[in-house]
Parts: structure tokens; C-alpha cells; sequence
């Protein structure tokens, strides 16, 4: 059985990945309004990918016998000063969910709930494979430094995103 101050954590924690998809949507719709259609669809499932890890910390919740209580999600910024902004807040925000990740960890730890520390271990190496994503992104917008042409090919480079 979980504590309850795991239960209220991992609620927490599905909050913050509902508020992320929330965060996505809105740099999505920011980048469509650019006409930067391949970056919006690259947020877009980016978006999706944090419902889903909402959706597995629910299961893991509902498996537990534990209480899942979904709270109000945080309006999200619509607008961005550059589609380097958008994605630099990306980058900043998957770096404060990591913190959060490994609070979780430690949590587990402290309270030695085995089970929800290995459980846990998906979203450690997620958060890596996060970062890592955004940062690779980041780092080819600040090389074509705003220059039209490199712009087009990387919005046609994550259009391609499966
Ligand atoms: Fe679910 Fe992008 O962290």
C-alpha cells in the first residue's frame, strides 16, 4: 500500500505531466501560427507523449489501490518571443520535471517503497531522453541563428517525427 504522502506526490506528478501536454499544446499553436507546421506536429506529439506518461502514473496509481484525484491545470503561455523561446522553455521546463522525477525518487526511497522506486526508473531514463531531445533541437536553432532557409529544414527535419 502506498503512504499517503506518495499517493498525494504521484497525484502531484500527474498534474505537472497533464500541465506539460497543456504547455506543448500551447507552444504547438504557437509555432502553427508561425507556419512552422513540422515544428507544431514535433510539439504536437510531443504533447501526446506526456498525457500518456499522466496516463501510466495513473495505472500505477489505480494498481495500488490508490486514491487518483485530478486537480485544475495551470493556463499555459500562448505566445512565445521566438520559436528559439519556445523551445529554450521546453528544454528549461523538462529540466524543472526531472527535479520533480527525482524528488520522487528520493521519496521512495526514504519510505523504502521498493516498488514505486523501480517503478520510477522508467521516468529517470525518460527525463534524460527528454532533455536530450530539446537540447539537440535548441542547439540546431542557435546555429541557423533565425536564417530563413535553416529554419525551413529543420521544421522539415521534425515534421518527420514518428
Ligand atoms: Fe513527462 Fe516531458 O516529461
Amino acid at each position: 500500500m502506498l503512504s499517503a504522502k506518495m499517493e498525494t506526490a504521484l497525484n502531484s506528478q500527474v498534474n505537472k505531466e497533464l500541465h506539460s501536454a497543456y504547455i506543448y499544446l500551447g507552444m504547438a499553436n504557437y509555432l502553427e501560427s508561425q507556419n512552422f507546421k513540422g515544428m507544431a506536429s514535433w510539439m504536437k506529439k510531443q504533447a501526446s507523449e506526456e498525457v500518456e506518461h499522466a496516463e501510466k502514473i495513473i495505472g500505477y496509481l489505480q494498481d495500488r489501490g490508490a486514491h487518483v484525484e485530478l486537480e485544475a491545470i495551470d493556463k499555459p503561455r500562448n505566445e512565445y518571443e521566438s520559436i528559439l523561446n519556445a523551445f529554450e522553455s521546453g528544454l528549461a521546463h523538462e529540466r524543472v520535471v526531472t527535479e520533480s522525477i527525482h524528488d520522487l525518487v528520493i521519496l521512495a526511497r526514504d519510505e523504502k517503497d521498493l516498488a514505486t522506486e523501480n517503478f520510477l526508473t522508467w521516468f529517470v531514463s525518460e527525463q534524460v531522453e527528454e532533455e536530450a531531445t530539446f537540447s539537440y533541437v535548441v542547439d540546431l536553432l542557435m546555429k541557423v541563428n533565425n536564417v530563413a532557409a535553416g529554419l525551413m529544414i529543420i521544421d522539415g527535419q521534425l515534421g518527420a517525427r514518428a
